[in-house]
C-alpha cells in the first residue's frame, strides 16, 4: 500500500482539472497560461498536473502546452469507443491521442446520469482509451441515497469491477481511478477525508483482487467533489489518496494553482 516515509507517497500525485462545460478556447488558452506563470518545476516534480477542458478548446491547449514545453498533461473529458464511421457527434480515441491527449475522464457521474452512460459503456470507453495509447481516468461514486443505505462500498465496487472488466493487470496499474461520491460534486459538500481515504481504500483492495497487488499497490486513485484550496491538504494527508480530480476550483489559475501546491 501507500509508502508514506518521508511524507512521500510512492505514488505520484496526480492533480486533474475537470473543467466541464466551462471556458471557451480563448479562456482555456489564458488559464492554461497563467496557471504556468504560478508553477515552478519542483511543483510539477512533485505532483503530476493536467487539465481536461472541453473538445473545442483541446486544440488551443494543446498549442499553448506545446510552445511553451509546459510538463502539463492534457485530458479530455469523454470518448467514443468506436474508430471511426457513422457516429454523429462523436470524437474517437484515436483523435485525440493525435492531439496529444494523454489523460481521458471516463464515465463521470454526469454523463452516467445525464447521457445514460452504463457500466458496459464504460467498461468499452476504458477498453478504448487504453489502445489508444492514453489512460483513462475512471469514475465511480455513490448517490446520497446508496450513501444512506450503507451501499457506497458495494456501488463502487460494481462500477470498478464492470469498468475494469478483461483490462491486463499491467494497464489497470497505470490507470487512473476517481473516486467521487455524487452528492459531493458541486454542492461544497465533501466527503470527509477520513470516509474518503476508506472508500479508496475499498476501491484499492478491490482492484488487488481483480488485477493482483502490484496493480493495487500502483494504481493511482483520485478523490473528487468538493475539492477546494482550504480542504486539499487535509484531503491529500490520507494515505490511500493520490491525488484529486477537480470541478469548480480548476477553472481559475489562481485556485488550481493552489490546490496543486497543497503541501
Ligand atoms: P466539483 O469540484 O465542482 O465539485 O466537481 C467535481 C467533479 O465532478 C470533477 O470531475
Amino acid at each position: 500500500m501507500a509508502d508514506v516515509s518521508a511524507g512521500q507517497k510512492s505514488r505520484k500525485p496526480i492533480m486533474a482539472g475537470n473543467w466541464k462545460m466551462h471556458h471557451t478556447h480563448l479562456d482555456a488558452i489564458q488559464v492554461v497560461q497563467k496557471l504556468s506563470y504560478r508553477l515552478s518545476s519542483e511543483d510539477y516534480e512533485r505532483c503530476e498536473v493536467v487539465v481536461c477542458p472541453t473538445f473545442t478548446s483541446l486544440r488551443a491547449v494543446q498549442t499553448v502546452i506545446e510552445a511553451d514545453n509546459l510538463p502539463i498533461g492534457l485530458g479530455a473529458q469523454n470518448v467514443f469507443w468506436e474508430e471511426k464511421g457513422a457516429y454523429t457527434g462523436e470524437v474517437s480515441p484515436s483523435m485525440l491521442a493525435k492531439l496529444a491527449v494523454s489523460y481521458v475522464i471516463v464515465g463521470h457521474s454526469e454523463r452516467r446520469e445525464i447521457f445514460g452512460e452504463t457500466d458496459e459503456m464504460v467498461n468499452k470507453k476504458v477498453k478504448a482509451v487504453i489502445k489508444a495509447g492514453m489512460t483513462p481516468i475512471m469514475c465511480c461514486g455513490e448517490t446520497l441515497e446508496e450513501r444512506e443505505a450503507g451501499e457506497t462500498a458495494a456501488k463502487v465496487s460494481r462500477q470498478v469491477q464492470a469498468g475494469l472488466d478483461g483490462v491486463d493487470p499491467n494497464e489497470v496499474a497505470a490507470m487512473v481511478i476517481a473516486y467521487e461520491p455524487i452528492w459531493a460534486i458541486g454542492t461544497g459538500r465533501n466527503a470527509t477525508p477520513e470516509d474518503a481515504n476508506e472508500t479508496i481504500g475499498t476501491i484499492r483492495s478491490m482492484v488487488a483482487g481483480l488485477a493482483g497487488e502490484p496493480a493495487g499497490a500502483a494504481i493511482r486513485i483520485q478523490y473528487g467533489g468538493s475539492v477546494k484550496p482550504s480542504n486539499v491538504a487535509a484531503i491529500m494527508a490520507q494515505p490511500e489518496i493520490d491525488g484529486a480530480l477537480v470541478g469548480g476550483a480548476s477553472l481559475e489559475a489562481d485556485d488550481f494553482a493552489q490546490i496543486v501546491r497543497w503541501a
